[in-house]
C-alpha cells in the first residue's frame, strides 16, 4: 500500500510465500524485493538465495520482527542488501527501498563508466599505434623510394660528360614520373584525397579497387548515396570500411566481399560482408590479444552518433555494419 502510493514506484507483484516469490521474481524481474524473513513453504533465507540466483540484479530487503534475529544475519549472508523491522515507519520503508535502488543504480553506472574509460584507453592506444605505424611507413617510403629517385636524378643531372643525352633525359623523366606516383601514393596513404574531393561513394570505390588489386579478393561495391555527408561521418565510415577490409584480408580466407552503402530514413548504412570463415564459436577468445580493430570501428560508429554490429553472414562469413545518422555536409559541427 505504502509503496504502491508512490508515483515513481510500481508494485509489480505480491507473493504469499517464499516459493511464489521466487517464481514471480523470475517472471516479473523486479528491481527490489521486500521479503519476510519467516514465510510458509520456503523461508526468507532460502527464498532470497534462490531468487538472487534467477534474478541477480534484484535487491532484496529483509523484513523481520527483531533486528538481532539470527534470521536477519542469515538473510544478509544469502545476499539481502538490508533489513527493516516490521514496526518500521512508512518513511523508513521508503528510505530503505530508495537507498537500495540508488546504490544499485550508482554501482551499475560506475561499472559502465569504468568499462567505457577502459575501452577509451584501449582505443587511444590503438590510434597512437596506428599513427606510429603510418609514420614509420611514410618515413621508409620517403627514404627508400623518393630519396633514392632524387639521388639518382641529381647524379644524372650533374654528370660532366654525357655520351647519350637522349637516353639520360628519358631516364630522368622516368625517375620524375616515378617520384610523382610515389608522392601521390604517400599522400593517399595518409588521407585519401579522393574522399575529400568526391566523397564517401568514390572513396569506397577507390579503396575497394586497391584492395582487390592487392589481395585478389573480389570486391563488389554497391552504393546508393552519391551525396556528401559531414566530414567526420565520411572519414569515420571510410576508416571503418578500411579496417573491415584489412580484417577480411588478414583473417577471413574469403573469396568475395560486398560493400554496401545506402541511405534510408535519415541514416547511412554501411555494410561489409565477406564469405569467409566467420568469427568462429567464441570470437572473444583470442588469448592475450585485445581486438582493437573492432573496438576502434565501434568507437568510430558511436562518435558519429550511430552503432556498429558484427554478426555471422549467410551462409558463411562475417557481416560488419555501421548505421549512423546521415548528417549533410554543411551541418557538420
Ligand atoms: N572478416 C573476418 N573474418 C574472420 N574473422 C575475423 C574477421 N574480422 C575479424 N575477425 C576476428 O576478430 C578478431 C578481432 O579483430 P580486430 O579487432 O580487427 O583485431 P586484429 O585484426 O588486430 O586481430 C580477429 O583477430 C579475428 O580473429
Ligand atoms: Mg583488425
Amino acid at each position: 500500500m505504502i509503496l504502491a502510493a508512490q508515483s515513481d514506484m510500481e508494485v509489480v507483484g505480491e507473493a504469499s510465500n517464499g516459493r511464489e516469490a521466487v517464481e514471480m521474481a523470475e517472471r516479473l524481474m523486479p528491481d527490489v524485493v521486500v521479503m519476510d524473513v519467516t514465510m510458509p513453504e520456503l523461508n526468507g533465507i532460502e527464498a532470497a538465495r534462490q531468487l538472487l540466483k534467477v534474478v541477480p540484479r534484484a535487491r532484496v530487503l529483509a523484513l523481520s520482527m527483531q533486528k538481532d534475529s539470527v534470521y536477519v544475519r542469515e538473510m544478509l549472508r544469502a545476499g539481502a542488501k538490508g533489513y527493516l523491522l516490521k514496526d518500521s515507519t512508512e518513511k523508513d520503508l521508503l528510505a530503505a527501498v530508495c537507498a537500495v535502488v540508488t546504490i544499485g543504480f550508482a554501482r551499475k553506472s560506475i561499472h559502465r563508466i569504468q568499462w567505457q574509460s577502459d575501452e577509451l584507453d584501449r582505443v587511444s592506444w590503438h590510434m597512437l599505434q596506428s599513427q606510429e605505424q603510418a609514420a614509420r611507413r611514410f618515413s621508409h617510403e620517403l627514404h627508400d623510394e623518393l630519396g633514392q629517385s632524387l639521388a639518382v636524378l641529381r647524379s644524372n643531372l650533374t654528370k660532366e660528360s654525357v655520351l647519350d643525352p637522349e637516353s639520360l633525359r628519358a631516364d630522368c623523366l622516368h625517375l620524375v614520373d616515378e617520384s610523382i606516383a610515389n608522392v601521390r601514393e604517400l599522400s593517399q596513404l595518409l588521407r585519401p584525397v579522393i574522399l575529400d574531393d568526391f566523397g564517401l561513394d568514390a572513396g569506397l570505390r577507390w579503396l575497394a579497387e586497391r584492395f582487390a588489386q592487392r589481395t585478389r579478393i573480389r570486391v563488389d561495391v554497391e552504393t546508393e548515396c552519391r551525396g556528401r555527408f559531414a566530414d567526420e561521418t565520411e572519414t569515420h565510415l571510410y576508416r571503418i570500411a578500411q579496417e573491415a577490409l584489412t580484417n577480411v584480408a588478414r583473417h577471413s580466407k574469403a573469396g568475395n566481399v560486398r560493400i554496401r552503402l545506402v541511405e534510408a530514413e535519415g541514416n547511412i548504412r554501411l555494410s561489409i560482408v565477406d564469405d569467409g570463415v566467420g568469427l568462429g564459436p567464441d570470437p572473444g577468445a583470442v588469448p592475450g590479444r585485445p581486438s582493437l580493430g573492432m573496438v576502434g570501428m565501434r568507437a568510430r560508429a558511436r562518435q558519429c552518433g550511430g552503432e556498429l554490429t558484427v554478426e555471422p553472414a549467410e551462409p558463411t562469413g562475417l557481416r560488419v555494419e555501421a548505421v549512423v545518422p546521415a548528417m549533410p555536409a554543411d551541418t557538420k559541427e
